[in-house]
């Protein structure tokens, strides 16, 4: 159903971004880095993605997820595409991430079309955006011209935020970044789309509180579903919706999710409770304006200490230094 009402998607898209997406420049990147060099980098990555979609779309979440983790280690260079060991591919926080091989891919068919031309970086950043799109959400200009870092390292990973961090630490990690509270709001917001692991939110279903009882701002009648997915020493593979009941969808219902206690992640659900951060739910509950907002944040997430010029590299595979 999602691909059947993708035209017009397209169509509403491409009529709104007239008048609703401002175009960005970054430190040195800009949009239409490739019109002379290689014209047609954004659609074959675009095609790619499409296709990966349709047969697995959860892989939207992945790839968006995959950028952001990018960009928080080493600035968006494409580190966390590198594999060997001790990479930052090989680190906790990475070990679920999934689109490798649509990034792969992408490579292939533009390094056969534009020999040395594209960065893995900017594929991934474009590749997000593309995530975004085709799960309803608005476009956004991708300004590019990254190019790909040569280290990654996996004792680096601390800058992410994480899924029990409070909102003081996920706020100082979003401004190490230059990102304000607004950022991570809508950033946060990415969890429209995607699922968690009940390995990662078991913690607040069952002994939580000093007397064993589940996180208190876990909403009473949601508690019980969440339980029912994630049995107490079950183990925690099981995969559980960031946003309950619209996990393919790109929408504002993440918003009313954590208004209403139906955060998943112990992360989510603290910005409900957060003075500096309430109101920034609170502006995004049941509204496009996140959908327009979001692009904006991601443009400036994805200019994190990206490399330009002679920095760098154009990697030849994305997964490893030249
Ligand atoms: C609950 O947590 C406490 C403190 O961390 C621990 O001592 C106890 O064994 C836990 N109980 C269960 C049933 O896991
Ligand atoms: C808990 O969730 C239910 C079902 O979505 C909702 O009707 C109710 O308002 C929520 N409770 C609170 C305190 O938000």
């Amino acid at each position: 159903m999602l691909f059947l009402d993708f035209s017009v998607v397209i169509i509403i898209v491409l009529a709104l971004s007239v008048n609703n997406i401002i175009v960005v420049h970054g430190q040195g990147t800009r949009v239409g880095f490739y019109s002379r060099t290689c014209p047609q980098a954004e659609s074959i990555v675009r095609t790619t993605v499409q296709t990966h979609l349709k047969s697995d779309i959860s892989l939207a979440a992945g790839l968006l997820r995959m950028h952001f983790h990018d960009c928080f280690v080493r600035g968006c260079d494409a580190s966390v595409l590198i594999s060997g060991a001790g990479t930052e591919r090989t680190a906790g926080p990475n070990l679920g991430l999934k689109g490798y091989e649509v990034i792969d891919d992408a490579k292939a068919k533009l390094e056969a079309a534009c020999p040395g031309v594209v960065s893995c970086a900017d594929i991934l950043a474009l590749a997000a955006r593309d995530s975004v799109v085709l799960s309803g959400g608005l476009s956004w200009f991708v300004p590019t011209g990254r190019r790909d870092g040569r280290v990654s390292l996996a004792s680096e990973v601390g800058n992410l935020p994480g899924p029990t961090d409070s909102v003081a630490i996920q706020k100082q990690k979003f401004a190490d970044k230059g990102l304000n509270i607004q950022d991570l709001v809508i950033l946060a917001g990415g969890h429209t789309i995607g699922t968690t692991s009940c390995g990662l939110i078991s913690n607040r279903l069952y002994n939580f509180t000093a007397d064993g009882g589940p996180d208190p701002s876990i909403n009473s009648s949601f508690l019980p579903q969440l339980q029912a997915l994630c049995p107490q020493n079950s183990g925690g593979s099981t995969r559980v919706a960031l946003d309950f009941g619209s996990q393919t969808r790109f929408d504002p219902s993440y918003f009313d999710n954590v208004r209403k206690g139906q955060g998943v992640l112990q992360s989510d659900q603290v910005l409900w409770s957060d003075a500096s951060t309430k109101p920034f739910v609170q502006r995004y509950l049941g509204r496009m304006a996140f959908n327009v907002d979001f692009g904006k944040s991601m443009v400036k997430m994805s200019n994190i200490g990206v490399k330009i010029g002679v920095d760098g590299e154009i990697r030849t595979k994305c997964s490893a230094i030249n």
